[in-house]
């Protein structure tokens, strides 16, 4: 049975599929079969993984119009179910009863075939995350290494609350993983502790690793290539590496 992680943060540009493109592709690398499926209909992550939108994709997945397994594209970190711009519109679309659950159901016919799901989510706390809190079995939240950025983790757990209350009591949240950060700045350290008061508010941890500010991430998404194919003996890549080591409790 496959372990299926969301990333989320309704804070824009947290890091959020930077972190979900690295962990499919790091954990691709390391020999597993992952599943990456695309929830932001802005598409970021589809559009790096070098897949279609144009075809099957998450909305029709999510009203039931296509089987999740024939919406899988192939890439080179595993499969990807991609976004597209309609999915805009799914809070329109997905509003009869068991809406929270389409996303679990649709994957439980394949959920054998992948070691890992890791689910990418837009930034806001609409349908297509709650779906994907609910498909989940646990949450890894990146944040901007600023004040702002960890207020909104807050707000998160509450959203949390009424899913695992209501549609999944065993969602965990597996930590908080800061980007962008540089551990020499003073500043940089107050928002660490700020994050780690934070995490033990909220039950979890904050990771120990740190992803750092680089300019490889944006490259890699310019060139449609994972951090693992662009830069893989970049910090940054070393950086997400540690971060997968401590994520699988391999230290
Ligand atoms: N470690 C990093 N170093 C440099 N730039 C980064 C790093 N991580 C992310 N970025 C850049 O910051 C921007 C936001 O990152 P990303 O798209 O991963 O965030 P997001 O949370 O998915 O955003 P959104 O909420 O819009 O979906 C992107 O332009 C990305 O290239
Ligand atoms: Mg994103």
């Amino acid at each position: 049975m496959s372990k299926v992680y969301t990333i989320t943060n309704q804070k824009g540009g947290a890091g959020k599929t930077t972190t979900a493109l690295a962990v499919a592709a790091g954990l691709s690398l390391k020999g597993y079969s992952v599943l990456s499926i695309d929830l932001d209909a802005q598409s970021n992550m589809t559009y790096t993984a070098g897949a279609k939108a144009d075809g099957a994709t998450a909305l029709g997945v999510l009203t039931g119009e296509i089987r999740a397994g024939d919406a899988i594209q192939k890439t080179g970190s595993g499969g990807i179910i991609p976004a597209s711009k309609a999915l805009a519109g799914a809070d329109a679309f997905i509003t009869d009863t068991g809406k929270e659950y389409r996303l679990k159901e649709a994957l439980e016919p394949i959920r054998g075939e992948y070691d890992y799901i890791i689910i990418d989510t837009p930034p806001a706390l609409g349908i297509l995350t709650i779906n994907a809190l609910t498909a989940c079995d646990s949450v890894i939240i990146p944040a901007q290494a600023d004040i702002y950025s960890l207020q909104g983790i807050e707000q998160l757990a509450e959203t949390m609350k009424p899913v695992k209350k209501y549609t999944n009591p065993d969602l965990t949240i597996e930590g908080i993983l800061l980007t962008r950060y540089s551990p020499r700045s003073v500043l940089s350290r107050e928002v660490a502790e700020l994050a780690q008061q934070i995490a033990g508010k909220l039950g979890t941890k904050l990771f120990r690793a740190t992803i750092r500010e680089a300019v490889a991430v944006k490259e890699a998404q310019i060139s449609q290539q994972s951090l693992y194919s662009y830069a893989p003996k970049a910090k940054v890549t070393e950086d997400y590496s540690r971060f997968i080591a401590e994520l699988l409790g391999e230290e």
